[in-house]
């Protein structure tokens, strides 16, 4: 089985690391095909905590290939910062290797990326402000920055200069902006600072900070598409790490609602640089629950004690930022058309051991949309998806501790009608459950 895709199946943050990291076991190599430090994935080895941004969650594994594929967008400083973690860890980093190709998250646009969700006030996505936007933007209008300018001191400052100089009003407004909130919060305005630039965005200091980040990446820099080549052609098994999820899609998901980039199984071929035919199985990861992160719509979205619980339980606070999550009841009419839009061969249930105590189980089984029209599939347009309620399968609940249950047998009888009823509405056999959030606590369903 040479490429399989691993690509969340709801709005993000559904254990895809934990995931990638198990499978990452009959891998020779993970790739990250899109995204930024946008996500985070957590993983629990032996009680030890490990936090990724960037990095692919299975450079735990030293012995596999770690790629930042093409479609990644990087911020140098936090990648070198993890890094610099994992050696502290013990953990070698050796197998990394990142895309010349992938282009750079620049202090600029982090700046802008906070200034356009100030902008926009209440109609503001709630980005992570990492700056992803911001960089796919200028990837899109060829402004971008990309790794391997890195290492040719004079090619990056021309760059930097002709990517810095359309956005000079925009930031020109935002330092006066800031200069206003700094006076009327009582803090200090240095004299005559009026429309001194931010120092992050001097272009000598710029230049001189990337070029010492160029020398300290150069090792890890490499043509990765062509070792993502070598190794499917050797009939190794690759895997291509998605991170956010499909309806964060920037295409399919619910837009202006979603990330900048595509998380969809499809991107794996455009992120990482490899043909369709590449790509022989696609796994999904869901929460038997849902969860979602920033604005938009959300169908299940619960506001009441089980809510609550679910966050509680579930410590549903993001990676990244540390945001409360917005929870709710699983959606299978999202659920189904995630399954269809990605093509999944399988779907991997994490943390079903939250929803144990919450009493009967509800998954959203279709929508209703304001007009009274009953809608089976995911609706396509915004003002449809933003005003449908959702209509629901009650299934029993059940109240036993599900974290130590190792095998499917293991699981009480209500639990496993839950997985079934998922698994037969999205038409996908479901092959992992996660019970807990340790790498052990997950059992393999069927072979
Ligand atoms: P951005 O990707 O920072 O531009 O944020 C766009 C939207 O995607 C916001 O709603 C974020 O909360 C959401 N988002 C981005 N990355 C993640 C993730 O890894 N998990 C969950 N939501 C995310």
């Amino acid at each position: 089985m040479p490429g399989v895709v691993i690509v969340g199946a709801q709005w993000g943050d559904e254990g895809k690391g934990k995931v990638v990291d198990l499978l990452a076991e009959r891998a020779a190599m993970i790739v990250r095909f899109q995204g930024g430090n946008n996500a985070g994935h957590t993983i629990v080895r032996k009680g030890e905590e490990f936090k990724f941004h960037l990095i692919p969650s299975g450079i735990l594994h030293e012995d596999k290939a770690c790629v930042i594929g093409n479609g990644v967008v990087v911020d140098p400083r936090v990648l070198l910062g993890e890094i610099e973690g994992l050696r502290r860890a013990g953990i070698g980093v050796g197998n990394l290797r990142l895309s010349a190709n992938a282009h750079l998250i620049m202090p600029y646009h982090v700046l802008l990326d906070t200034a356009g969700e100030t902008k926009l006030g209440k109609l503001s996505i709630g980005t992570t402000r990492r700056g992803i936007g911001p960089c796919y933007a200028d990837k899109a209008l060829r402004l971008g920055i990309r790794v391997q300018d890195l290492l040719d001191e004079k090619i990056l400052r021309t760059k930097i200069r002709a990517a810095l100089e359309p956005k000079q009003q925009a930031l020109r407004e935002l330092s006066v902006q800031r200069r206003k909130q700094r006076r009327e919060s009582g803090g200090r305005v240095e004299e005559g600072s009026a429309g001194v630039p931010d120092p992050r965005l001097d272009l000598h200091t710029m230049v001189e900070e990337h070029v010492s980040f160029g020398h300290r990446l150069e090792p890890h820099i490499a043509d990765t598409a062509r070792l993502c080549w070598e190794a499917l052609d050797d009939g190794e098994t690759v895997l291509f790490e998605g991170a956010q999820a499909t309806l964060l899609d920037l295409d399919h998901g619910t837009y202006p609602f979603v990330t900048s980039s595509n998380p969809i199984a499809g991107a794996a071929c455009v992120g990482a640089g490899i043909g369709p035919g590449d790509i022989g199985e696609v796994w999904g990861v869901a929460k038997a629950y849902a969860t979602r992160v920033g604005a938009g719509p959300f169908p299940t979205e619960l506001f009441d004690e089980t809510g609550e619980r679910m966050l509680e339980r579930g410590h549903e606070f993001g990676t990244t930022t540390g945001r409360r999550r917005r929870c709710g009841w699983m959606d299978l009419v999202a659920l189904r058309y995630a399954v269809r839009l990605n093509r999944m061969d399988a779907l991997a249930i994490t943390k079903l051991d939250v929803l144990s105590g919450l009493g009967p189980l509800r998954v959203a089984v279709r929508y209703r949309s304001r007009e009274g029209a009953v809608l089976d599939t995911f609706p396509y347009h915004q003002s449809i998806l933003h005003s449908a309620t959702p209509e629901y399968e009650e299934l029993p609940g059940f109240d036993a501790d599900l974290s130590e249950c190792r095998e499917e047998g293991d699981l009480p009888q209500a639990a496993r009608d839950y997985l079934g009823f998922v698994s037969d509405f999205v038409g996908v056999p479901i092959r992992l459950v996660g019970v807990g959030p340790d790498r052990e606590q997950t059992i393999p369903v069927g072979n």
